[in-house]
């Protein structure tokens, strides 16, 4: 069996703001976090011959990858955090405020709800395959530095988790989610490395 290993990037600078979407760099703790990773990627793949991580084309999980060395990284740009279009930088206050409308039409049906010239979960869960379609492919162990949407679509995925609860899985800061498949099915281990 050979792991997948699934995290977010490390805290962003619009994460401490609040706000969604946006290309910012990290915070400090997100920095820490990306040395921490490092330091547990390096070891838990140490024996590995080959291994590659994966990032969105985003600078904050770029950031994120940037203190492993040893590993040849790729950026994807299905990876990237779901498009809130028209909401992109908003905080959800504001978007409360300002699209009460939007902001209700996304409560009611998370799944389907597609931002104003973005995207909706169902769109991120459809550009996701081609990812798939390789993660399922590599022999090798893969590290993916991606953002919460996504990881939530990725997740289930292997977790066989159903399609409604994808919007609502939980997937935090500054923890590392191993996902192992293996003969008998997935067994899943979490590692968080900081509050
Ligand atoms: O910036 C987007 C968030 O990571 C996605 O979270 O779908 O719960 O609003 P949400």
């Amino acid at each position: 069996p050979r792991p997948i290993l699934l995290t977010r990037h490390g805290e962003s600078r619009d994460n401490v703001r609040g706000r969604i979407g946006g290309d910012t760099a990290l915070s400090e703790a997100g920095d820490l976090y990306a040395k921490k990773l490092a330091n547990f990627v390096e070891k838990r793949l140490k024996s590995e011959r080959t291994a590659s991580i994966w990032t969105s084309t985003l600078q904050r999980t770029i950031l994120t990858a940037s203190p492993i060395v040893g590993f040849p990284k790729i950026q994807w740009r299905a990876l990237d955090e779901i498009n809130a279009g028209v909401c992109d930088g908003m905080t959800y206050e504001e978007i409360k405020k300002n699209m009460p409308e939007e902001y209700e039409s996304r409560k009611k049906d998370k799944l389907r709800y597609r931002y104003p010239r973005g995207e909706s979960y169902l769109d991120v869960i459809q550009r996701l395959e081609p990812v798939i379609i390789e993660l399922e492919r590599q022999r090798a162990p893969v590290v993916v530095i991606s953002h919460q949407a996504v990881l939530r679509a990725l997740y289930a995925y292997f977790a066989d988790r159903p399609l409604k609860e994808i919007p609502h899985i939980e997937v935090p800061l500054h923890t590392i989610i191993e996902i192992q498949m293996g003969v008998t099915g997935v067994q899943e281990k979490r590692y968080k490395l900081m509050d």
